[in-house]
């Protein structure tokens, strides 16, 4: 009887989920948030042809300290690697995602699309804009020194 129960609310709490998926009404994205993605970063960043080896060290010092736990070399089931993201995804992208992945997970239709795929989801773990810019720095370090 009682696994009869807990079946029951099982697959009660399944239907739930899957209802209240179904319900999220279709954001209105601008868009610069479309390209670009939602957060605090709404302008284009300037970024000078040159790397600036400086900022791009500060930034492996971060990406190191925080974020190389999921993001490895290559693509895993916990997190995508970063290896050519800048090809895909703009700078501005790559920060707001940084600044703010629990409402880029939630909104931006490039993410809602492939949420399934990871065991994880990404935590936002207060870098600051400038840390965030600096990681930009050390993924356009990395890629220009293996391409
Ligand atoms: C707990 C694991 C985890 C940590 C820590 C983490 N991420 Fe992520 N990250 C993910 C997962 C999972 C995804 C892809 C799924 C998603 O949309 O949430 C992702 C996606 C991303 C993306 C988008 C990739 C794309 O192709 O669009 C960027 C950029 C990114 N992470 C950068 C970072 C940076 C930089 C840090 C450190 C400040 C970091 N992540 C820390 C798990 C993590």
């Amino acid at each position: 009887m009682i696994r009869q129960i807990t079946n029951l609310s099982l697959i009660t709490s399944f239907f739930l989920l899957i209802s209240c998926a179904g319900e999220k009404s279709a954001p209105q994205l601008s868009e610069f948030e479309i390209e670009h993605g939602i957060g605090p970063v709404t302008e284009e960043v300037q970024i000078s042809d040159e790397i600036d080896p400086e900022l791009a060290d500060r930034g492996e010092q971060v990406f190191r300290g925080l974020c190389v736990m999921c993001h490895n070399e290559v693509d895993s089931s916990i997190a995508p690697s970063m290896k050519g993201i800048l090809d895909n995804r703009s700078p501005e992208y790559v920060m707001n995602m940084i600044l703010n992945p629990v409402g880029m997970s939630r909104r931006h239709p490039s993410r809602t699309n492939q949420q399934e795929s990871y065991f994880t989801s990404m935590p936002f773990q207060s870098v600051s804009l400038d840390d965030a810019r600096a990681i930009v720095e050390y993924f356009r370090l990395a890629d220009s020194e293996n391409p």
